[in-house]
This record gives structure tokens, sequence and C-alpha cells, in this order.
């Protein structure tokens, strides 16, 4: 059983998703995150997803399906969380004719406004040791630099610099909104409202999630 979390980069979907692994026992499977790790790995489907997710753009979809199949997979009968995916209509019509241990239960669209993301982009610093998420001015880190829970290096994402910001969220409105409407027709579609701080989101999230 799936649960698709959905919204423009930056919308707050790995904060949010983190935080229903810890408190509803939700396995996530973020499909950055698990390209990030081809790419830290240098695996072949690494090599190939670089390119795109450095710039900003969406990896092509034969390079990106073999890794959620693995993924899906290997927690076949988990309540799933799904972070990421699907991000255009063909991903969405793909997760769809999957097998019934994967059926998308619901879509929570986490809704922020443009302005909001470009300044909650620019301000992340992400551990490149433990991969934990910060914020400049919301969630500061203890020390500047360092990570709270492991020390590591805190650092700006590569597709955080602000011209590869501009080109997720034209890609967002050209091949993820329809995504949007997609689900309305499904009937799976529900909206969070995501511009209050992380723990008003929480609440409206988690009580969503909380009926599956
Ligand atoms: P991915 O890693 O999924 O990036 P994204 O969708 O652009 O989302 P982000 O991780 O940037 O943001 P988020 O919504 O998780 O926000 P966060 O919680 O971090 O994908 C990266 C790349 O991989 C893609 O560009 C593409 O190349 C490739 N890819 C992935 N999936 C693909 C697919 N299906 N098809 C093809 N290619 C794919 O929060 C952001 C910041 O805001 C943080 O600093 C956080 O502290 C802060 N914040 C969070 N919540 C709040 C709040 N309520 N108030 C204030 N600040 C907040």
């Amino acid at each position: 059983m799936i649960l698709v979390l959905i919204g423009a980069p930056g919308a707050g979907k790995g904060t949010q998703a983190d935080l229903l692994v810890a408190t509803q026992g939700w396995h996530k499977i973020s499909t950055g995150d698990a390209l990030r790790k081809q790419i830290a790995k240098r695996t072949a489907v690494g090599l190939e997803a670089e390119g795109y997710v450095k710039a900003g753009r969406l990896v092509p979809d034969a390079v990106l399906w073999g890794v959620l199949q693995e993924e899906l997979q290997a927690h076949a009968g988990a309540k799933i969380l799904l972070d990421g995916f699907p991000r255009n209509i063909q991903q969405a019509e793909a997760l769809q004719a999957l097998p019934a241990l994967f059926a998308v239960r619901a879509v929570a669209h986490l809704d922020v406004p443009e302005e909001d993301l470009y300044e909650r982009l620019v301000g992340r610093r992400v551990c490149q040791g433990c991969g934990a998420s910060y914020h400049v001015h919301k969630r500061p880190p203890q020390s500047e630099h360092s990570c709270d829970h492991c020390g590591g290096a805190l650092l700006l994402r590569s597709d955080d610099q602000p011209e590869k910001i501009k080109v997720r969220l034209a890609i967002y409105e050209a091949d993820t909104k329809p995504v949007l409407d997609f689900y309305k027709r499904c009937g799976l579609y529900h909206r969070i409202d995501g511009r209050g701080d992380t723990e008003a989101v929480a609440a409206q999230l988690s009580a969503f999630a909380a009926s599956f």
C-alpha cells in the first residue's frame, strides 16, 4: 500500500516524510535520495542520472524505473510513503499499473506558494555525513557548518543554486502539476496546506496518514 507525497521542490516532502516515518512507522522511499545514493556509489545508474540531477532536470523514466522497482520490491507489504514519484503522467500511469500490493491508496499534495519555495531551497543545508537537512534561518544547526547529529559538513545541494531552482520549478509546473489533476480524476487527491511551520503541516498530514 502506497501513500504518495507530492509537492514542488522545497515543499517539505522530505521533512514531513521523515516525521511520519518516526511517528507512524511508514517506510519512506525517496527517488531523489535513491538517485543521490547511486551517484555517490558511482553505479551505472548513478553515472547516467548525475547530469540530470545536477542540472535540476528529470532523470529519464527508463533510468529511474529500475531503481524504484528494486526499492518497492524490497519493502513489499509495508506501508510505503513515496516521496518524489510520480513527477509526470507517464510515471503516474506506470505506478497505477503495478500489482495490488503496491496500490496507491491516497495522494497528499503539500501545497506551498512559489514565493516561499525559493527561500526554503536557497537556505537549505544538507549534512554530507548522515543526510540530515537544516535551514539557515528556520531550522538552524547549533554550529553553522557542522551537523548536530554526526558533525558532518553542511553544504548547499548542487541543485539548490538559484539558476537550478528556476529549472526545477519550471519542470514542476510543466510536468508534475498535471499529475495532480490525474489523481483528482482518480479520486485519490488530498490537499495539505504546506505554508505553516513544520509542526502545523505535520499535524495535518499525520491526521490524514493515520487513517490508512
Ligand atoms: P528530490 O530530492 O526529490 O528533490 P525535490 O523534489 O526538488 O524536493 P526537495 O528535496 O528539494 O524538497 P522537499 O520537498 O523534500 O523539501 P525539504 O523537506 O527538503 O529530487 C532531486 C532530483 O532527483 C530531481 O531534480 C531529479 O533530477 C531527480 N528525481 C527525483 N525523483 C525523480 C522522478 N520521479 N523522476 C525523474 N527524476 C527524479 O524542505 C526544503 C527546505 O525547507 C529545508 O531547508 C527545510 O528545513 C525547509 N522546510 C521544510 N518544511 C518547512 C516549513 N513548513 N516551513 C519552513 N521551512 C520548511
